[in-house]
């Protein structure tokens, strides 16, 4: 082999090895393992009578991801005619936040990140909303969506 075969084939070996780390990397980020595995299920958290005419009901809740039993809460909140349902996690660094219904806001105890009652931030280091979580009334019962 001469030196400019030998150059020519390191240069198609670099080159494939570029294509294939690219290739590798546009893969994991078009189909993120977490995505692809998690579904929707969605849990009956409140009867419809119970859901809040106005203002926010906080209700908790458990189900199951995999073999693990998690306990959380959510936001009910009935607010200007419409109805929707809040996750409790902060979206600075995912402390869980208390609805204070004296100030009419969600507050975080972590690094006093304030929503407002539809979630917005209105204080704080928090750089998104609040997520809205999936909601579907059924026989009587709402029923929440959640990533498992
Ligand atoms: S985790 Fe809520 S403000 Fe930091």
């Amino acid at each position: 082999m001469d030196r400019r075969e030998f150059l020519s084939r390191l240069i198609k070996i670099f080159f494939t090895g570029v294509a294939v780390v690219s290739g590798l990397i546009a893969l994991i980020f078009a189909y993120p393992a977490r995505i692809r595995k998690r579904k929707t299920l969605f849990i009956p958290v409140l009867d419809e009578l119970d859901i809040p005419r106005r203002g926010v009901k906080t209700v908790n809740f458990s189900y199951k991801r995999g073999e693990q039993l998690i306990s959380t809460r959510a936001f009910i909140v009935q607010h200007k005619g419409r109805l929707f349902a809040l996750s409790p996690v902060c979206s600075h660094l995912g402390c869980l936040v208390n609805w204070h219904r004296k100030k009419g806001q969600f507050l975080c105890p972590c690094h006093g990140g304030k929503y407002d009652i539809e979630g917005n931030v209105i204080a704080g280091p928090p750089p998104r909303p609040l997520t809205r979580l999936p909601m579907k009334l059924d026989k009587g019962k709402l029923y929440l969506g959640i990533k498992v």
